[in-house]
């Protein structure tokens, strides 16, 4: 028996951000951006609309798609570095907008790897045979965290949702490996500083701008590298396979100069590598899913295929994932 995603389903806000759209409020270029990051169009959230209620047409396409009744769903975990709340958990909310029977829930902080850490968590509890059907479902409104006065930060991130059914289905493909692993020994290099325990939100928190992502770009590029490569290492190891064996890589989107990097270091061809970061930039813990929902969309995927997923985020945390579909 082997656990393998059987519904995913996305959701974007309807407002995008092209580079243009930046010039005129920031000293910036499409040519840098473009050129710098990859990134041409990004999406912006509504004021009032919150990450469950983008999350929420996700999630029925999903338990759609896996053709499911939504009442078989017997855990959900939410991924997400922007909830609705601190507490409750958007798991929570999502749970009751639904219309589920009680069921449990969680919120996964996990920054941009956190699609991956909580597939992890949904194959484990899965092979367990403690749980049957698992939604998981990554969302974030980076925009809302955004100091767009900043260009070091307010080009490159955007919102978006993702949800995939996670359960158990006969034969031996599905989810082949997996590995998730963090370092906090610089977790200061990218980091919404204010809001949690350490600086309560207060008047000089607001002034100082601490309630907007901070991010020591260089560093964290240099790491994003190495890490995902380790990562790649690990799963591909894990499952007893070679790079070879792989039909299609899908790297976290942060910056195409970061995949370039990766795809050079293993010599990957180019056509084996699924982009999106230049069409939605950079989603956090949403990107891998949403990702794969694009790959799959496109038609890149097909039965038999072997897809390995990678990223790497706040933290940092990072890891890798080889699926058979
Ligand atoms: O999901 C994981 C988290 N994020 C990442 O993985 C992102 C990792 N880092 C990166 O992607 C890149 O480091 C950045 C895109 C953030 C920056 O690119 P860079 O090539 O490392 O640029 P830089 O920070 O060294 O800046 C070079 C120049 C600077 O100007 P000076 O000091 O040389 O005059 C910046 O002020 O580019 C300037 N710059 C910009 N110029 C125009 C920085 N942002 C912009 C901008 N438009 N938006």
């Amino acid at each position: 028996m082997a656990v393998q995603i059987t519904g995913i389903g996305m959701n974007l806000p309807s407002k995008s951000m092209t580079n243009s759209d930046f010039e005129k409020i920031l000293d910036t270029s499409d040519q840098w951006i473009t050129e710098r990051t990859g990134i041409k169009v990004r999406y912006f959230s509504d004021k009032d609309q919150a990450a469950s209620d983008l999350a929420y047409p996700a999630c029925l396409e999903a338990i759609e798609k896996a053709k499911i009744s939504k009442d078989s769903i017997d855990l959900i975990i939410v991924a997400t570095v922007t909830p609705d709340y601190l507490f409750p958990t958007t798991a929570c909310i999502l749970q009751n907008r639904l219309g589920l029977p009680p069921t449990p829930a969680f919120d996964l902080l996990a920054g941009c790897t956190g699609f991956i850490y909580a597939a992890e968590v949904a194959r484990n509890f899965l092979e367990s045979q403690r749980y049957k059907c698992i939604l998981v479902v990554a969302v974030e409104e980076l925009t809302k965290i955004l100091d767009l006065q900043d260009r070091n930060t307010a080009v490159l991130f955007g919102d978006g949702a993702a949800a995939a059914i996670f359960q158990h289905i006969e034969g031996d493909t599905g989810i082949l490996s997996s590995y998730i692993s963090a370092d906090g020994s610089k977790h200061q290099n990218l980091i919404l500083p204010a809001g949690g325990s350490k600086n309560p939100a207060s008047i000089e928190s607001i002034n100082n701008k601490m309630h907007y992502i901070k991010m020591d770009g260089k560093a964290v590029f240099r790491d994003a590298v190495s890490m995902m490569i380790s990562s790649t290492k690990e799963a591909l190891s894990r499952a007893n396979l070679n790079k070879e064996d792989i039909d299609l890589f899908i790297p976290h989107q942060a910056n195409i100069r970061i995949i370039q990097s990766i795809t050079k270091y293993f010599e990957i061809e180019q056509s084996k590598v699924h982009i999106t970061v230049d069409k939605y930039a950079n989603i956090s813990s949403a990107t891998i899913p949403i990702a794969l929902y694009d790959a799959m969309s496109c038609g890149k995927i097909k039965n038999g295929m072997k897809v390995l997923l990678t990223a790497f985020g706040a933290g940092f945390t990072y890891g890798a994932m080889v699926i058979e579909f």
